[in-house]
């Protein structure tokens, strides 16, 4: 492994950030620009610069550029079709995860990767720690899994944060989906027997900032996970109501079972997860589901009415 050291540029860490199109990275995008994160460099690449599934390019990309750290934004996230797709999810979920390791461990860079609640299989009653035994019960999460593997298997130092039904202003999320369906319809079947935590990826972005500017990157090392989600806990159904109430939407949304909606993937019925270890370690206060949906809303109205 090359001496890290190497890599620092005038004491600043430069940081790799791919699949910086997706929901994490605009947001992490976002707080680069608002000029909190001088102790850094950034490096944006989405998949039309970097595809993380391509070894060849991944290996130039790092030989051509001295990344200090790497944020692994790039996913496959589309937890249904995963289910028809599966060689594309686990092509960019556990080998494209596996070659960015790779390439951390030969270039002597830190990795931080994002992995899922979907994990685990739901079946628990209390929030999950990171010590828990995972067993995914659909494509998506076991693509996921064998993503967390494939950093174990390569040896790279780094951490893996496990989030959960993250949204953003920016691309595509159940939020976005909730403001349409309140403005086209008069009520909205959703369902109320999976319970989680909605997650501002936002928040989950200044986290990431906080972790880097508050770890010795040079000087640490092995592979740590994590869970980091916003506060609190809900099912979906109550999750849409806020958005409707919050968005000022008359849709009714109406309480319906697993069951009763058509998925192809089969989602935990529970998988909150338990934040005490990632707010220990860094010291980090977390902020409520709702107060965070409510600051996302009031900055998407922000855009909508200047734009
Ligand atoms: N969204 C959730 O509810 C949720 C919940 C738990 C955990 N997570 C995890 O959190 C992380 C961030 O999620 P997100 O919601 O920000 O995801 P996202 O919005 O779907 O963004 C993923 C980004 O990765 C890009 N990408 C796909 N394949 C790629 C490749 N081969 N090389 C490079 N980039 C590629 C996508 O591009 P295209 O759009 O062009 O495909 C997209 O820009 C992911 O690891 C995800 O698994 C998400």
């Amino acid at each position: 492994m090359l001496e890290k050291t190497k890599n620092t540029r005038n004491g600043r860490l430069t940081v790799l950030v791919t699949g910086c199109d997706g929901q994490l990275g605009s947001e992490l995008r976002k707080l680069a620009k608002s000029g909190d994160c001088s102790f850094c460099r950034f490096l944006f690449v989405d998949v039309s610069v970097l595809d993380i599934c391509n070894r060849a390019d991944v290996h130039n990309y790092f030989k051509t550029n001295h990344i200090d750290v790497i944020v692994n934004c790039a996913a496959y996230t589309a937890v249904d079709r995963a289910e028809d797709e599966p060689e594309s999810a686990f092509a960019v979920n556990r080998d494209g995860v596996g070659i960015l390791a790779e390439c951390c461990v030969e270039e002597g860079a830190y990795m931080i990767h994002i992995s899922t609640d979907y994990v685990f299989d739901g079946t628990g009653h209390v929030p999950y720690r990171e010590t828990d035994a995972v067993n995914p019960i659909g494509v998506y999460g076991l693509s996921k899994r064998a993503g967390e593997e494939a950093m174990m298997e390569k040896g790279v130092d780094g951490l893996i944060i496990r989030t959960a039904w993250l949204y953003s202003s920016y691309g595509k999320n159940f939020v976005k989906t909730m403001l349409r369906l309140g403005s086209e319809k008069e009520q909205v079947a959703v369902v109320a027997d999976q319970h989680g935590t909605p997650t501002w990826a936002a928040d989950l972005a200044r986290t990431i900032l906080h972790i880097l500017q508050n770890t010795d990157i040079k000087n640490t090392h092995g592979l740590e996970i994590f869970h980091y989600t916003d506060e609190g806990e809900c099912t979906w159904y109550e999750f849409a109501s806020a958005i409707m109430q919050m968005g000022g939407k008359k849709c009714q949304v109406m309480p319906i079972s697993t069951d009763e909606y058509p998925a192809s993937c089969r989602r935990p019925a529970y998988s909150v997860l338990d934040k005490t270890k990632i707010k220990e370690r860094f010291g980090l206060e977390i902020p409520l589901w709702d107060d965070s949906l409510q600051r996302m809303l009031a900055e998407l109205d922000k855009r909508d009415s200047c734009c």
